[in-house]
């Protein structure tokens, strides 16, 4: 190989912006093979791929436009970039892998593979891919999208298309009687309420959040199409009356009456304390069908009824159903209490379900594991394998939007339980007939999500070059053949998802299956060595020496020429230095760091979330030579010298607000990782001190680009502010900021520079601008005393004349209000280009300017 890894990273300029837009893009219309089964924090196909590409191509090539084509983001893909078939360009690819890897088919490894989203890319990318991770679910889904629509090719799908059409069929003739019709309308789903017995009144209360059953935007107009209940006592019997109305806010509604797990009684309006609810809903178990949504076959729309006779009667009949198979396949085994919080109510998984739902799983599995062992003697002994692991995948998939967490969406649409990322019991909660063949949520609509998923599969993966092994191991425990060309993978970070403990939900299910059939499939998933925190037995500290440990196997994994790259999503200064303390015992030497966004600034978390609350991209190779230790302050001429090199082809790139930031830290990291330690005079070494050395040089240099770096802190603040379109931010940030541009927060708040607005668990300022209120005698800095003046230019008409003598009063510098005024015009060519976001505080400074 003719090419340094290291300095070839470096050279990478990553196309943050066109791979975020595109990633947002497919978060909201997902690739079908991400339908398959849910897994957390899934990374998108497209960043994914872009980033294998950006560790196998020369960086000349890698920036290149024919980049974009490899993607699937130029002009020429009308398609979404997912599904970009990348089969088409192996040619090409191939010898640019052997111009920087020295193979044409290099071999990638991710060891905390997850859902697979970096191994699916390797072998569309035509590598060789070796998928590992801890969890018998992933292990399974990767089976399931990697390995067997690569080998098996699309006989696979029309075995499995087979296999479910029969297994729905078998049910449909055991329990199909179980939910009947109403006259021609199908029920698609039962809506319930929890009940619980009043401690005043001793009325037997329903509790739900809410009682929209549909709220639909009318188009064109102001007003919605809605339809709730509403609840009220005749004869001391709750009944129920469903309200249709085209309005903007809706009558009769009255709102839910659960508070905060506290209750308000329908009768007697006293508050139910949650002790009272959890001790009655664990012992009696009791919810009330209180309204069904269906549809008919051949008409459109949705049609809400009160429940029949009929529908009762069903019900209470299935509580005394004699049935040994549902005995034989409820998992009983607890849920994890300190993790999922409805386990107070409901102690075991089985309680997740309701009785009807109980004998459909259970008969679910007694078919399919007969379905495994027919397909197994039809069309050979890895058939049972692989009929288990659909299987398992579609009863993963049944029971997420078939428990007492999933619940009806306004939208009209069953929402999964795992649509808040753990399992939990709701309120008002629903229940789906599986055999209804109308609307989301049911077997027929998740075995098609299922088979959609097979297909695409099927059709990216067949007939790519590479060979694929996934495997079921602890990082701890991975051992390979021989070492691999690049690692790329996404760990967990002591983040908030127990991978283990959550994944039970569908495992409790999944393992009679799997456990059948992969017979080194343990019964349930271990636990112990999930680099998540539990707060329990796996405390932050274990994660850091988890981290630290792998990044140690993970070099002696990669050949010496090899690189590491790693996506890190953590907005918590201190879990930035274990990753880089990591790296550092794991011996790598970090050589750049990327920023990309997977999240959709619309999205109100995403807003609310630290703006450093960003994937990055670290960019690693091996460190070969043995640098003792430095001083953090001897190097700083070196760090600061390699940030004013590269902040002018950051910004040619356009990158902008933290993103900055993030890009900063790559040539820092790259000085302090060389050596095993870093020490610093004034103590300790943390992630503040690195950013403190990096954030300084960066905004000095943006700012002096414009000709404005030796103004005062807030001025500076808010002149970074424009340059960078920043708008808001959080508390983190702007601490940071204060820090580098030394100014006092307090004193972009007493003038409402900045302002104060709501925030979920870090505070958000917003930035205001010239139109701010400033306290006489109390301004501070320089644009202070521009705003005034520019206010004083809209409200009385003073011509720009009148405004420099304005600012000559105060003892303003012309050549530095000049050079402020060039940057507040900075939106000003926004706003021409875009009318209806005119900026005023752009025009304005365009027109004293001028
Ligand atoms: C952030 S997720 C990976 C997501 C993946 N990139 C995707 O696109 O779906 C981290 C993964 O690490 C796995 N994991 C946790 N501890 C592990 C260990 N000790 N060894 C291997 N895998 C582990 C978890 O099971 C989880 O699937």
């Amino acid at each position: 190989v003719n090419t340094d890894q290291s300095i070839e990273q470096s050279k990478i300029v990553f196309p943050t912006y066109e791979i975020s837009g595109e990633s947002i893009k497919e978060k909201k219309g997902r690739s079908s093979v991400f339908t398959m089964h849910f897994w957390w924090a899934r990374k998108p196909l497209v960043v994914s791929r872009a980033t294998i590409l950006s560790l196998l191509l020369p960086a000349k090539d890698f920036n290149s436009k024919a980049l974009k084509n490899y993607i699937g983001i130029d002009k020429t893909n009308k398609k979404r970039a997912y599904n970009f078939q990348v089969k088409e360009k192996y040619k090409f690819l191939k010898k640019l892998y052997k111009t920087r890897i020295g193979t044409e088919t290099p071999t990638i490894l991710d060891p905390f593979s997850g859902g697979g989203s970096i191994s699916y890319e390797g072998l569309r990318l035509g590598l060789n891919v070796i998928s590992a991770d801890y969890n018998p679910v992933a292990y399974n889904i990767q089976k399931a999208t990697l390995e067997y629509p690569k080998t098996q090719g699309i006989i696979l799908y029309e075995r499995m298309k087979n296999t479910i059409e029969t297994l729905i069929s078998i049910l449909n003739e055991r329990i199909k009687q179980f939910y009947p019709y109403n006259d021609d309308i199908i029920p698609q789903a039962y809506l319930y309420a929890w009940n619980v017995n009043c401690l005043y009144c001793s009325f037997n209360t329903p509790i739900v959040n809410n009682w929209v059953l549909k709220q639909k935007k009318v188009k064109g107009s102001r007003t919605y199409d809605w339809v709730y209940l509403v609840p009220k006592i005749q004869n001391s019997k709750i009944v129920y009356e469903i309200v249709y109305e085209r309005c903007e806010k809706p009558n009769k509604l009255i709102p839910g009456n659960c508070i905060r797990g506290n209750a308000k009684c329908i009768k007697c309006n006293n508050i139910i304390p949650n002790q009272h609810i959890v001790k009655d809903i664990s012992s009696k178990e009791r919810e009330d069908l209180i309204c069904i949504v269906g549809g008919r076959k051949e008409g459109k729309g949705k049609i809400y009824y009160l429940p029949t006779e009929l529908d009762i009667r069903t019900i209470e009949d299935i509580q005394t159903l004699n049935n040994s198979i549902i005995d034989k396949y409820l998992p009983r085994s607890e849920m994890p209490n300190r993790i999922i919080a409805s386990s107070k109510y409901l102690k075991q998984w089985y309680r997740l379900l309701n009785q009807r739902q109980r004998v459909f799983f259970s008969n679910f599995l007694d078919v399919a594991l007969d379905l495994c062992k027919t397909n197994q003697n039809k069309y050979g002994e890895e058939w049972g394998k692989i009929t288990a692991t659909y299987l398992s995948l579609l009863i993963g998939k049944c029971v997420d939007f078939n428990n007492r967490g999933s619940s009806w969406a306004a939208k009209e649409g069953v929402r999964n339980s795992l649509a808040f990322r753990r399992p939990s019991m709701a309120w008002d909660h629903i229940e789906v007939n599986p055999f209804a063949n109308i609307g989301s949520g049911t077997f027929h609509s998740l075995a098609k999500n299922l088979l959609d998923g097979i297909k695409t599969a099927v059709n990216d993966l067949d007939g790519t070059p590479g060979t694929v092994e996934v495997i079921f191991s602890s990082i701890f425990d991975l051992k390979l053949n021989s070492q691999v060309d690049l690692v790329l993978t996404d760990p967990p970070y002591g983040d908030d998802v127990q991978y283990s403990e959550l994944s039970q939900f569908f495992y409790s299910w999944e393992s009679f299956l799997l456990c059948e059939y992969y017979d080194y499939l343990p019964k349930r998933i271990p636990t112990d060595e999930d680099l998540s925190v539990n707060n329990t037995d796996r405390k932050i500290d274990f994660v850091k020496f988890g981290l630290a440990l792998a990044f140690e196997r993970i070099n002696s994994f990669i050949k010496d020429k090899g690189q590491f790259a790693l996506f890190f999503a953590h907005g918590k200064y201190d879990t930035w230095a274990f990753v880089i303390d990591a790296l550092r015992e794991g011996r790598f030497q970090i050589n750049a760091t990327y920023p990309v966004h997977t999240e959709s600034k619309d999205n109100v978390i995403a807003l609310k979330k630290a703006s450093f609350m960003t994937s990055v991209i670290i960019y690693s190779t091996k460190r070969h030579h043995n640098n003792k230790h430095a001083y953090i302050e001897d190097l700083k001429d070196e760090i600061v010298q390699k940030i004013r090199e590269s902040v002018p082809v950051y910004l040619k790139y356009g990158l902008k607000e933290s993103d900055l930031s993030m890009v900063a830290l790559g040539p820092a990291l790259t000085v302090l990782t060389q050596y095993n330690e870093i020490k610093s005079i004034s103590g300790p070494i943390n992630f503040e001190k690195i950013l403190d050395l990096t954030q300084k040089p960066l905004f000095d240099e943006i700012l002096g680009i414009h000709g404005v770096a030796d103004l005062d802190g807030a001025t500076k603040f808010y002149l970074y502010s424009r340059i960078s379109n920043i708008k808001e931010l959080d508390h983190d940030s702007l601490q940071l900021l204060s820090k580098s541009l030394n100014f006092e927060s307090s004193i972009l708040l007493q003038n409402e520079l900045i302002e104060e607005i709501e925030g979920r668990n870090n505070k958000i300022y917003q930035i205001n601008n010239f139109k701010r209120k400033i306290e006489k005698n109390k301004e501070k800095s320089m644009i202070d005393y521009i705003h005034i003046c520019m206010q004083l230019y809209l409200d009385n008409n003073y011509t720009a004349k009148q405004f420099w003598e304005r600012t000559d009063q105060q003892s303003l510098n012309r050549e530095t209000v000049k050079s402020v005024l060039n940057v507040l015009k900075l939106g000003f060519n926004v706003g021409k280009k875009l009318a209806n976001r005119i900026d005023l505080e752009a025009t304005i400074a365009n027109e004293i300017i001028n």
